[in-house]
């Protein structure tokens, strides 16, 4: 299906499938290899030698930073990550709030009390985003224990992002293994092109709205449960399915009826997920070290059947179907999984909307009408039925 335009036919394409929305040099995704560049560096050489706090700064900035750099750039995320002035706002929230609505909320009250919301310089703009991703850690963990009825924990600036985000959700510390594993979480998560969420921040940012509406667009998009949501609903599958014994006759039911099995496809990866493989792997780990390898082994044995049954059609394990299982083990709650990665992909969705602002342009498709034309106006009085 196409429109003829004095420019030329323009071609429809459901769910912009195979569109090329933006040109962009923040990362590089191979969909049939299972390959993911962030500014030219592989996840698997960042998730092995790289921290979230580098990566942020990489994807903004282009380049990996010096160590004075890095300091500096840390410091200032660590300035930001206060949230007083939302306090009273999340403890006002319903206690049975979903915390992507608390997380999207709370990213629109940050444009109504940004202290220079008419500065529109590059820098205050990259301070803005700067603001969003130090501060989403604070807001997730505060509400996360405001709605149990207990005090909000305050930032402790002597730990790096990850740390400090798993400190504020319990008051202890991290031991080694889960800080490490919570890092890697949000490098993997950081960015994925154009992913629905970041495309949703970029469309907005086109018409030349603020970082703070840009990034709200974004969270609401990733709430979705083809997008971010997924990771959530993947440990009630596996919760549902309770042993590998009943994995094949729970699948089977579950495509005879046509339903999508979460953790699985994806528009651009037709090969297995890198971030997937990488998760793997800490999925297993954190199971050995609890000794609790009931979740890994039906997600395994789900992996397997789903790959003989539709594997050959491309539909293969995505990030989201063992991320679940590693947060679990982190004793995450499964509705914090997806604000989780939001506090990741809040970088990203930063880096893409600064970069497009450089040469920005307004987003406007087209579409076919296939309404009805030249209907004849009957008043009122005189239209039939009810
Ligand atoms: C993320 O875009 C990104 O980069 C996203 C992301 C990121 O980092 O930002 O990678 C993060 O969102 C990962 C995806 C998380 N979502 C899920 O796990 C939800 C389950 N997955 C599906 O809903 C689906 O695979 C999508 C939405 C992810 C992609 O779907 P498409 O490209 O729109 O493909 P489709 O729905 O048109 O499916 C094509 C065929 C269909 O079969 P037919 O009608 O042709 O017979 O494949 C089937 C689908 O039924 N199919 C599945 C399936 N995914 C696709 N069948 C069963 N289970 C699935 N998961």
């Amino acid at each position: 299906m196409s429109i003829s335009t004095n420019s030329g036919e323009i071609k429809y394409a459901k769910g912009l499938e195979g569109v090329i929305a933006a040109i962009s040099g923040i990362s590089f995704i191979d969909g049939d290899q299972g390959i993911l560049v962030y500014r030219g560096f592989s996840i698997e050489t960042l998730a092995k030698h790289s921290n979230f706090e580098e990566v942020i700064f990489l994807l903004i900035n282009g380049q990996l930073p010096t160590k004075i750099q890095l300091g500096e750039f840390s410091n200032k995320l660590k300035q930001y990550r206060q949230i007083e002035f939302l306090m009273p706002t999340l403890k006002s929230f319903p206690v049975d709030a979903h915390p992507m609505d608390v997380v999207r909320t709370a990213v629109s009250l940050m444009g109504i009390y940004c202290p220079d919301k008419s500065d529109f310089s590059k820098s205050i703009k990259q301070q803005k985003v700067l603001r969003v991703v130090a501060k989403l850690p604070t807001i997730v963990a505060a509400y996360d224990r405001i709605r149990k009825g207990l005090d909000p924990i305050k930032p402790d600036n002597s730990l790096n992002h990850a740390e400090n985000f798993l400190y504020m959700l319990t008051g202890e510390r991290p031991d080694s293994l889960s800080a490490k594993i919570m890092d890697i979480l949000f490098v993997l998560h950081a960015d994925h092109g154009m992913n629905a969420s970041t495309f949703s921040s970029m469309v907005t940012i086109s018409t030349l709205s603020d970082i703070y509406s840009s990034i709200t667009a974004a969270v609401g998009t990733l709430k979705g449960p083809l997008h971010g949501g997924a990771n959530e609903r993947v440990l009630k599958m596996l919760g549902e399915i309770k042993s590998p014994d009943n994995v094949e006759a729970w699948i089977d039911e579950a495509l005879e009826e046509r339903r999508k099995i979460m953790g699985f496809g994806h528009r651009v990866y037709k090969a297995y997920d890198p971030r997937a493989k990488i998760l793997k792997k800490y999925a297993k780990k954190l199971g050995d070290k609890k000794s609790d390898h009931l979740l890994f082994e039906i997600g395994e044995k789900v992996e397997a059947y789903m790959l003989s049954k539709v594997g050959d059609k491309g539909i293969q394990p995505n990030v989201d179907f063992y991320s679940g299982i590693v947060l679990n083990h982190l004793d995450i709650a499964t509705d914090i999984f997806t604000p989780i990665f939001a506090i990741s992909r809040s970088a990203g969705w930063g880096a893409h909307v600064l970069e497009y602002l450089e040469s920005n342009r307004l987003f406007r498709p087209r579409a076919i009408y296939n309404g009805p034309y030249h209907q004849e106006y009957i008043e009122l009085e005189k239209r039939e039925g009810e």
